[in-house]
């Protein structure tokens, strides 16, 4: 059975207490925090302050996503908020390497996260260094759009460099994820998927989690 991470961006903020607490009460195993800074990424969403009033409520993993430039500054103020993964995107870290040993130095998980035009093969140096490979399935940003095709192919490839770099990898999912097509994202390879419109949108949210949880 695939990790399921809803992913709090399209949540009712107004109703935050209650969505996280949703959560809880679901088969979901991790919570997906997106924090974006207006700069790698078009959007802005949330920083540490929300994560820190998440954290008090969550029984969940939390899977922090940062969609941020030099995310490396912040990696402190992130693990006392309460993440307890960290993913960083290759195309904003010159010392990628580095970032992920200090992530890990902190005690937490570490993910790289790469955007939907870079190729599996940019992974092949880091791979055995990470706990989480976070494939990019839209461009990041925003909840709600569609899924691109080719990250079937990119999935089985980052599989195959898993294998051969003695990786112990779990590969997740992110965007565009829905009840019509977790099936054969999860039989590609992916280990987890995030989902927030077709979680927090759904007309009953435990459903949709329990659905994509058997994909
Ligand atoms: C997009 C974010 C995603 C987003 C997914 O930049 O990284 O985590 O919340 O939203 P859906 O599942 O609606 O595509
Ligand atoms: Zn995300």
């Amino acid at each position: 059975m695939a990790i399921i991470a809803p992913s709090l961006l399209a949540a009712d903020f107004l109703h935050l207490q209650r969505e996280v607490e949703m959560v809880n009460n679901s088969a979901a195993d991790w919570l997906h925090l997106d924090v974006m800074d207006g700069l790698f990424v078009p959007n802005i969403s949330f920083g540490p302050m929300i994560i820190e009033f998440v954290k008090k409520v969550t029984t969940k993993t939390c899977d922090v996503h940062l969609m941020i430039e030099e995310p490396s500054r912040y990696f402190e103020q992130f693990k006392k908020a309460g993440a307890d993964h960290i993913s960083i995107h290759i195309e904003t870290c010159p010392r990628l390497h580095q970032d992920i040993q200090q992530i890990k130095a902190m005690g937490l998980k570490a993910g790289v996260a790469i955007n939907p035009h870079n190729p599996a093969g940019f992974l092949s140096d880091i791979i055995a260094d990470v706990d989480i490979v976070l494939v990019m399935s839209v461009n990041p940003g925003f909840g709600g759009q569609k899924f691109i095709p080719n990250t079937l192919n990119k999935i089985k490839e980052i599989k195959k460099l898993i294998v051969e770099k003695g990786s112990h990898a779990v590969i997740n999912i992110d965007g565009g994820v829905t009840l019509e097509n977790a099936a054969e994202i999860v039989a590609a390879g992916a280990d987890a998927l995030v989902a927030g419109s077709t979680v927090f949108n759904a007309a009953d949210p435990l459903e949709a989690i329990r659905l994509l949880k058997q994909a």
